[in-house]
C-alpha cells in the first residue's frame, strides 16, 4: 500500500502541530546525534521541513527528501539552507551519501509490504557512513528498534505534554 498526503492532510494535521513540539522533537535529535559527530542529515520524509528548517538553523547540513512535490516546494521556501528533492523512499540508491544520520519522522515508515519495508531500511545503512545513525519514530515519545538500522533509544515525555497541552 503506497503512503500518499492529500494537501488537506498537511493542513489539518501539520498545520495543527502545537508551538513547541517541533523544537522539543528537535532538542531530541540534537542529543541523539551531537551535531559535531552527526553534522550531515538526511531528512527521510520530510514534508515541508518541519525539522529540517531549524536543524538547518542549527548549523546541521540536511538533506530533505519526500514524495510531495508541493511539500519540497514549500520546503525549499522555508528552508533555503538546506537541500531538497523530490524522491519516492523506494529509490534512496539514486542518493549521494554518505550521510552521518538519517532522520525519518513522524508516522513516515512502514506503509510498504515487509519485502519492501526491509529493503529501505538496507538502503537507508548503505547511504550511512560506518558508525553513523538512523532514527525512525512514529512518536519520539515510543522506543522504536529495527534491525539494527533504527534505533530510539530516549523517551521524551514533554512530547506527551506539548499534544496534552494542545487538546486542552
Ligand atoms: C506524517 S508526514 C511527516 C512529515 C515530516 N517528517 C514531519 O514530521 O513533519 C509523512 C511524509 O512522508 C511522505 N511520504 C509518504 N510516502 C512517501 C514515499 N514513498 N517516499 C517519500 N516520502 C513519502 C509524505 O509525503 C509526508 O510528507
Amino acid at each position: 500500500m503506497a503512503n500518499s498526503y492529500s494537501a488537506d492532510w498537511y493542513t489539518i494535521f501539520l498545520d495543527s502541530i502545537p508551538a513547541g513540539l517541533t523544537q522539543v522533537e528537535v532538542a531530541f535529535i540534537e542529543r541523539q546525534l551531537p551535531l559535531d559527530e552527526f553534522p550531515r542529515v538526511l531528512d527521510l520524509c520530510c514534508g515541508p521541513a518541519r525539522h529540517a528548517a531549524v536543524l538547518s538553523k542549527l548549523g546541521y547540513r540536511v538533506h530533505g527528501v519526500d514524495v510531495n512535490e508541493s511539500a519540497i516546494r514549500q520546503a525549499r521556501t522555508i528552508c533555503p539552507d538546506a537541500t531538497f528533492e523530490v524522491l519516492d523512499m523506494r529509490k534512496l540508491e539514486s542518493l549521494p551519501g554518505p550521510f552521518d544520520a538519517v532522520v525519518n519522522l513522524w508516522h513516515s515508515f512502514g506503509y510498504f509490504d515487509d519485502a519492501t519495508n526491509f529493503d529501505i531500511l538496507c538502503r537507508i545503512r548503505a547511504l550511512l557512513r560506518p558508525a553513523a545513525r538512523a532514527k525512525q519514530s512514529a512518536n519520539l515519545a515510543q522506543d522504536v528498534e529495527v534491525g539494527g538500522v533504527v534505533e530510539v533509544t530516549e523517551a521524551v515525555p514533554e512530547i506527551d505534554d506539548c499534544v496534552e497541552g494542545a487538546r486542552q
